[in-house]
Parts: structure tokens; sequence; C-alpha cells
């Protein structure tokens, strides 16, 4: 059978969780997707509406299937997590009337109506760990895991400026949660086998960083570049337990600046990639599917030997010392 992979952190089609999804998807790979809660409806409306047909469209012409999308919230890894105030917010314990019924059961139920999916969550279903459970028990297993989000409260405020509440926010969502992941998942991913010394079937994890972790780039407030220095250091030593442990590689990929949602939110993605433009070795937008492609790549048998790594896609811009 294909691969099947798991990516958290698409919430619509313009970040890059979104290209790395078609990218495995046209290398053969089954697509399920974990969505933020607050983004759910909409994202899975959209999907269902054909809002994203257009980019849906594989180099075949075949459009990018995606299995099924869970509900996630990355800050959240066990039951007893999930506070009081999130319980009974409307977003998350969903406004139908399904939903006291629901809430009792204490779990995610995807029923089928009128011939699509309703999505209808409760509280209880959306940490790492019942997330992890839900894929196995349709499942099975995965082969693939890729985190693709970020969230920083304070992102805008200078670090002398950030709150502690802030920076541990940034840090609870932008890096724990992508250990939270792995640790609940790594149960279900398809350990890699040596064969003739070549890893086969290796599962394999990925995730995105940012250049901010290692140069100082204003305006990446909050914690977040402290966030992608953890996520990176992290990377290497999950690389070694989940290597050791499971043969199973754990990548992170640098990535140029994409004016995706999350950095719109930022504010200064524009002059990002202005900068890039003018001064990375190869003047051109970075285009997401590169990133994509990358990714496809780093969770392929090409990469057998790839694990622990930080591999820039960002048009060689991590490169220059200086602007010219
Ligand atoms: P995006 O907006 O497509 O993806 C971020 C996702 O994180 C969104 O779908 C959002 O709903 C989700 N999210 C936020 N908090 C969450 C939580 N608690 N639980 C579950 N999901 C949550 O934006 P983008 O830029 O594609 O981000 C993907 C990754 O790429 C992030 O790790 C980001 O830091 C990284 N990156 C982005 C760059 C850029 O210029 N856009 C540059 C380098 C790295």
């Amino acid at each position: 059978r294909g691969k099947r992979a798991f990516i958290a952190g698409i919430a619509d089609d313009n970040g890059y969780g979104w290209a790395i999804a078609k990218s495995l998807a046209a290398a053969g790979a089954e697509i399920l997707v974990g969505t933020w809660v607050p983004a759910l409806n909409i994202f899975e409306t959209s999907l269902r509406r054909g809002k994203f047909d257009e980019s849906r469209v594989l180099p075949d012409g075949s459009l990018m299937e995606i299995t099924k999308v869970y509900p996630l919230d990355a800050v959240f890894d066990n039951l007893e997590d999930v506070p009081e105030d999130i319980k009974t917010n409307k977003r998350y314990a969903g406004s139908s009337k399904w939903t006291v019924q629901f809430l009792k059961l204490k779990r995610f139920v995807g029923a089928g109506i009128g011939g699509q999916i309703a999505f209808l969550t409760s509280p209880w279903n959306i940490v790492c760990l019942e997330v992890a459970e839900s894929v196995k028990q349709d499942f099975g297993s995965i082969d693939i895991l890729v985190h693709s989000l970020a969230n920083g409260p304070e992102v805008s405020k200078p670090l002398l400026e950030t709150s502690r509440k802030g920076y541990l926010a940034a840090l609870s969502a932008s890096s724990y949660s992508y250990v939270s992941l792995l640790k609940h998942f790594i149960p279900i991913m398809n350990p890699g086998m040596f064969l003739h010394s070549i890893i086969q079937q290796c599962g394999s994890s990925l995730s995105l960083t940012y250049i901010a972790s290692e140069r100082i780039i204003p305006g990446y407030g909050g914690g977040m570049s402290s966030a992608k220095a953890a996520l990176e250091s992290d990377t290497r030593v999950m690389a070694f337990e989940a290597g050791r442990k499971h043969r199973i590689r754990v990548n992170t990929i640098s990535a140029g600046p994409l004016g995706s949602r999350a950095a719109k939110a930022i504010g200064f993605i524009d002059t990002m990639i202005e900068y890039s433009l003018a001064n990375a070795p190869l003047q051109k937008e970075l285009s997401a599917d590169e990133v994509g492609n990358t990714a496809a790549f780093l969770v392929s048998p090409l990469a057998s030997a790839i694990t622990g790594a930080v591999i820039y896609v960002d048009n060689g811009l991590n490169a220059m010392g200086v602007g010219v």
C-alpha cells in the first residue's frame, strides 16, 4: 500500500502544510489532516464546497484527496489539560444540538450526513493523545508525521517586552506540540527495518522551522525565535531517541518566507519576502511547492540516511552574511 501521512496544521490552501500534503499525495501517499479547532469549521466547509478545488489539482491532473480531517489543539496532551473555559467555548464544544449528546459520549464522532462527513467536536477528542488514538482506531497506523503549526500570542512584541505567559505559550504551541505529537504518534508509526543495511518502510517525521532560531530577525518576537531554537534542538534529540528505539527519522525544514495566514498575522512578511528577493543567492519568489517537494524527499527512502537535520529551503538566504 501507499504510505499514510498525518499532517498537523492545515486550515487553508495557502500554508506550507497544504503544499506538503500535495507533494505527498502526488507521490502516492494517503493524506490525513489535523486542523486547529477554531479553524476547523471553515476549513471543512470550504473543502466540501469546492473552494480549494483549484489548488487540489495534482501534476497528473487528479485532485488531492484528504481522507479525513481531525480536530486538533496541539497545546493539550491529555483530557485533564483542557481548561474549563475551553470546554465550554462554543467553537470547541460545537454549536449544534448534537453537541450535548456527543459531549456525553466524550468522544469525537464523524457522522455521515447527506453523504458528507460532518465533524462534531468535543473538547475531549482534540488533545494529542486522543487524536493519535482516533487515527489508530480508524487506520491502524501511519508512516509519516508532519508538524506544520506554530502560534505565539505575543509574536509582535520584542523579546524583552514579552511576558512569561506569552513566551511559554509560544513554546507550548510551537515546540512542545511537536514533542507531544511525535510521542503520541510513535506507537502507531511503522518502524523502520534494515534490509541490506538500508532502512525499509521507515516511519519518518518532519516539522517546519525558521532562521530566526539562529540569526536575529527583528519582528519575530514573543518568544517565537526561542520556540524555533527549541524545535531545532528537539529535532536532534528526538532523532536520536526515535532512531535508536524505532528507526524513525526526524528532520526539520528551515523554510524561507511565505505569505501564509500565520505569517500575515505577524505583520512583516512582505518585507521578509522582499528582503529575500533582493538578497538571496536565488533571486526568485519561494513557492510553497518547493518546500512540499523537499518534504516528500525527506520522508522518502531517498533520504534514508538523513535524520536530526535542519534542511534549508530558502533560495539560499541562510548562507548570506550581509545583504547586498
Ligand atoms: P499556516 O497558517 O498555514 O499554518 C499554521 C497552522 O497552525 C494553522 O493552520 C493554524 O490553524 C495552526 N495552529 C495554530 N495553533 C495551533 C494549535 N494550538 N493546535 C493546532 N494547530 C494550530 O502558516 P505557515 O506559515 O504555513 O506555518 C506552518 C509552519 O511553517 C509553522 O511552523 C511556521 O512557523 C513555519 N514557517 C513559516 C514560514 C513563513 O514565512 N510562512 C517560514 C518558516 C517556517
